[in-house]
């Protein structure tokens, strides 16, 4: 087997019940042997503050990190007011810094996002990819997975109950190794 790809997950939402936490478990059960998954959870990071960069919190510190030892990106996030929430950006936003040390430097990514609404989470999707410009990433194209009508696929145990859901996990998983594996020239 070739060397296994390893993947840093994390959601935009803190809370326990999160449908896109759900998507993260998910993608941790289907994952395919060639992957090893992780997820982190965005929980103990403090807001933005330049101030405190030559001194980052250690729940940063352990949140570059862990993407630095990461090849690729796996995100599943709300959609807040039609855009990114808070929590997320200003995850990202501490990781992207200070300048020299964006932990997301050349990595590839790949998204997905349930909502409780008929559109699943198209815009968020969107304004990721558009922050993925200056970070300089790599994000997979398809499959798109808009989990829309969440609460309908999730059960309350947070458990992804939609066959298709599951499918459209699983491939999006293999197209994120694959790329990957083209991005590292083999
Ligand atoms: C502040 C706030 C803004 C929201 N804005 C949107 C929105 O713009 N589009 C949408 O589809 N859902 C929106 N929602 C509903 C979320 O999709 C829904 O709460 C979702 O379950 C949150 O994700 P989670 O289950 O992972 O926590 C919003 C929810 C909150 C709390």
């Amino acid at each position: 087997m070739d060397k296994q790809i390893t993947i840093l997950g994390f959601a935009g939402s803190l809370r326990k019940g999160s449908y896109n936490k759900a998507l993260l478990r998910a993608a941790l059960e289907l994952s395919p042997e060639e992957a090893k998954l992780e997820i982190f959870d965005l929980e103990g990071i403090p807001p933005y503050n330049m101030d405190l960069e030559d001194r980052m919190p250690e729940r940063v510190k352990e949140f570059k990190e862990k993407i630095r030892i990461s090849d690729a990106i796996l995100m599943a996030s709300p959609e807040h007011n039609y855009s990114i929430p808070g929590v997320l950006k200003n995850a990202i936003d501490w990781a992207s810094r200070p300048p020299g040390d964006n932990s997301f430097q050349g990595k590839s990514i790949a998204i997905m996002s349930a909502s409780t609404g008929m559109l699943g989470g198209a815009r968020v999707q969107y304004h990721l990819r558009q922050m993925f410009v200056f970070l300089n990433m790599y994000p997979v194209n398809k499959p798109e997975i808009f989990v829309t009508f969440a609460a309908d696929k999730i059960d309350d145990k947070g458990r992804v109950r939609d066959e298709k859901t599951r499918e459209k996990i699983k491939e999006l998983l293999e197209s994120l190794i694959a790329w990957t594996r083209k991005l590292k020239g083999g």
